[in-house]
Formats: structure tokens, sequence, C-alpha cells
């Protein structure tokens, strides 16, 4: 059963996930970390790359795996999850992962390059994923309705989640209709899993995954059912969850 944690801002949710994962790595240097990209990470990777550095913190044995990519953005792509990822984290870091992963979305046999990325994902074996939330309960880019059973796969966007990323998009044809994603099977064999959420437009959302049964109708649900999942938000995100169901941080 997943437990609601909530911090005071932003930063400090940032410095409070960037310091519980230095320590894993630190425990375990061969860590398997999942990642995500979007608003909700900017202050978690800032604050890693700022403790990171400080502590000289050895990234050489670790692999990362994203959850997932746009497809028909080329890598070099500003709005491409490759390109956030290179942006917001890695070319930030002395020390660089021994692999960071992506779905590769230009692939010629996309089935296949999502077989093969579920595959490796069984392979190395996740320790920990990082997920956002969209404000349809969205984690990855598993839109409601999205099979519990699912492996990395092509998703058709929601409206809902295109209408809320187009803001990136300053040519608004540009905003991809599909990407590619892990699963939310994939996602539920991470050791441990955080999800994280903030700002008062992730309020409603939050409110309704704390009330909310397991159900497909709102896949971020289905981490009630993950024996290690935390889900850790901000003030605002945590704005109209009763208070005796929050853990201060
Ligand atoms: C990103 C991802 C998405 C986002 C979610 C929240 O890799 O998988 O599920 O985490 O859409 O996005 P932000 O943080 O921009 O509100």
């Amino acid at each position: 059963m997943s437990q609601f944690y909530v911090t005071s801002t932003p930063e400090a949710l940032g410095q409070h996930v960037s310091a519980l994962l230095i320590n894993k790595i630190q425990q375990q240097p061969n860590l398997v970390l999942g990642l995500a990209t979007g608003s909700t990470m900017l202050p978690v990777y800032a604050s890693f790359v700022r403790l990171a550095t400080s502590l000289n913190l050895d990234l050489s044995q670790v692999t990362t795996f994203n959850l997932d990519e746009y497809i028909g953005l080329l890598p070099s792509h500003p709005q491409s999850y490759t390109y956030f990822m290179q942006h917001q984290l890695f070319n930030h870091l002395k020390s660089q992962p021994k692999q960071c992963l992506l779905p590769k979305s230009q692939a010629p046999d996309l089935q296949a390059e999502c077989r093969n990325y579920s595959a490796a994902l069984k392979n190395f074996g996740l320790d920990i994923q990082l997920l956002g939330i969209g404000t349809n309960g969205h984690i990855g880019f598993n839109e409601p309705l999205t099979s519990f059973a699912s492996r990395t796969h092509i998703v058709e966007l929601s409206n809902n989640t295109r209408q809320d990323n187009s803001r990136f998009f300053t040519n608004k044809d540009e905003m991809p209709t599909h990407a590619v994603s892990m699963g939310l099977a994939d996602i539920m064999e991470a050791k441990e899993v955080l999800l994280l959420a903030t700002g008062a437009h992730k309020a409603a959302i939050m409110a309704e995954l704390y009330a909310s049964q397991v159900t497909e109708n709102l896949p971020a649900s289905i981490l009630k059912n993950h024996p290690q999942a935390k889900i850790i938000v901000d003030e605002q995100a945590a704005s109209l969850i009763p208070a005796a169901g929050l853990i201060r941080l």
C-alpha cells in the first residue's frame, strides 16, 4: 500500500528525492535507475546535479532507463525527451552513467524496439523508478484505460495530454500524437517506485488518487498494489488530501 508524503515546496521535494537517490547509489554503485521527464523532475535533477557534484559521486556503474519518448521528434529536437535528459541532467554531471537508455522511437521496427526495451528492463531489473503524473492520472504515457498488463508499447496520446504538453511547443502542429512508453507491468516490476507531483494543477488528481480504488480508469492507482511505492507531493499538490492522510517530510 502506497503512502503519501508531503514537502513544503517543489525545491524541498527535489532535495529530498535527490538525496534519497544519491544515498541509494552510494549503497549500490550499479543501481538501475528509472527516470522521467517533465516539469516535476526539474527541481529533482537540479538538486541531483548539485549534490552529485559536491560529493564527487561516481555514476560510472549506474544504468538509467527513461520511461518514454515521443514518436516523430528527432533526438536533437528541443522537446524530445532525449534532449530533455541531456540538457536537464546528463550534460551537467561530471561522472556519466554507464548507459543511459530511452526508447528508440526512431527505430524502423517500433514493435521490435518495444519488445527489446521491455526485455532489457527485465534483464537489468529496475531498482527504483521515478514517476510524474498527468492531470488525467497517466504514469509514463499510460493513459486512462491502459491495461495493467501492458509492456513497452506505442501509445496514442490523449487529447488531455496533448493539451497539457502543447505548452512546450510554439508550433502546435509539431506536438506529437504518439509516443513509446514503458508499460504498467514494466513499471510495477521496479523494486521501488517514487511518484512525484507538484503544483496546484495536480491537486485534483492527487486527491482522486488518494481516494481511488485500484482501477484502469486511473493508471497511477496501480501503485496501490506495489509493495514499495512512495507518493511525494508538495504542499500545493497535497492541498485537497485530508491532512490525516499525509506524512510530513
Ligand atoms: C514523462 C512522463 C509523464 C510526466 C507527466 C507529468 O517522462 O512519463 O508521465 O511525468 O506527464 O508531467 P509534468 O511533470 O510536466 O507535469
